[in-house]
């Protein structure tokens, strides 16, 4: 027999909230139709009782009836999908190739393994994808939606004669977030290699969250400065001027993480007293040596048809420098983790519907 329902403690006014109702939802979306306002200032459940696996209230002073499915009070809080406690946080070791490599095709028949392992590791790599200009695109369009930004719907990255980011030409480029100099970032990011012959290029992604849970354990106040100081990143070139003053580590408020935005290239100048400049870097300096551990870096050459889809607000990137003379040309865009998220939402309830 199921046991009485101890209503008691829960405030009227969530309950009251929460009516699922037609007079308070409307049922072509399911969109709450009164504000917060509308509601009787201290609504009372004058009468509450069980009807099978139902529950209903009748309020005072109003007299409106809500009825609840007894399952409604006990679904535990969801944990937010972006923060660490929604993640799986992995070394290069701790990720094999098993867990985020996917074939294309097999992709293509069913894309949950693929996205979910951008959302619990932050990274997918397709293999096989069709070699052929705006590809990425296609592989966007997948699961969402591309993000336009200054450097147009996709970009290319190859060596450029004028270049106005050091990823078009062969330098190497260290582990980095993309774009921290927007607000906000594009949280998803693609980068699709069509070719790969020069020698050097190859690519290594960190996981940002391990790095800074590290970071977190040994050194605690480091980590505090970090979450607590906005670093204005900045973007210029001829026809574009960015600037975003974001922490470095970003967290909730209950201390979890949920965004890293880190690059070298586009930190502008901090300004702040003395004595807060120093401890800031010194812990930008440490965790810059922690993204640094080679056990942290997962390194993987891209071959031609390679595409790697990753969470831009956790996941850093990096290559090595290459030789300018051999042919190296990627492909890449942004997209934005909601979209994805939500993909695999549909994708998830239809399997569940079927069944
Ligand atoms: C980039 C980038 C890395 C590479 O385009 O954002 O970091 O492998 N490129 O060339
Ligand atoms: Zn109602
Ligand atoms: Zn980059």
């Amino acid at each position: 027999m199921a046991t009485a329902l101890d209503i008691g403690g829960l405030p009227a006014v969530w309950l009251r909230d929460n009516c699922p109702c037609p007079l308070c939802r409307d049922p072509r979306t399911g969109q709450k139709l009164f504000q917060i306002t509308d509601l009787p200032l201290d609504p009372v459940a004058a009468d509450v009782r069980e009807h099978g696996s139902d529950v209903e209230i009748v309020w005072a002073p109003d007299g409106h009836r809500s009825v609840y499915a007894r399952t409604w009070f006990e679904a535990p809080a969801e944990p937010d999908p972006r923060s660490e406690d929604a993640k799986s946080l992995w070394n290069a070791a701790q990720l094999p190739a098993s867990r985020f490599e996917f074939d294309w095709n097999d992709y293509a028949r069913d894309p949950v393994p693929a996205l979910t392992a951008v959302q619990r590791f932050g990274l997918a790599l397709l293999r096989g994808v069709p070699c052929v200009e705006e590809q990425v695109l296609a592989v966007a369009g997948t699961f969402g939606f591309v993000r336009e930004t200054n450097y147009g719907r996709l970009f290319d990255v190859r060596v450029e004669e004028r270049p106005n980011n050091l990823a078009f030409t062969s330098v190497r480029i260290t582990p980095h977030t993309d774009n921290p100099y927007r607000d906000p970032v594009p949280t998803l990011q693609l980068l699709h290699c069509l070719h790969n012959e020069a020698a050097g290029g190859d690519s290594g992604f960190v996981d940002g969250f391990r790095a800074a849970a590290l970071l977190r354990a040994e050194q605690p106040d480091a980590y505090r400065a970090l979450v607590c100081t906005p670093v204005p990143f900045e973007f210029r070139d001829a026809h574009t001027r960015l600037r975003a003053h974001r922490p470095i580590i970003g967290a909730d408020d209950a201390g979890r993480i949920r965004e890293v935005r880190f690059n070298n290239r586009s930190m502008g100048t901090l300004r702040l007293p003395a004595g807060e400049l120093a401890e800031f870097y010194a812990a930008y300096r440490a965790f810059a040596e922690i993204l640094g551990r080679p056990e942290l870096m997962l390194t993987r050459r891209l071959d031609p048809g390679d595409c790697v889809v990753f969470d831009n607000t956790r996941v850093l990137h990096a290559r090595t420098a290459f030789d300018g003379a051999g042919r190296r040309h990627l492909q890449g865009c942004y997209a934005d983790l909601d979209g994805l998220a939500s993909t695999l939402a549909v994708l998830d309830r239809t399997v569940g519907d079927a069944s």
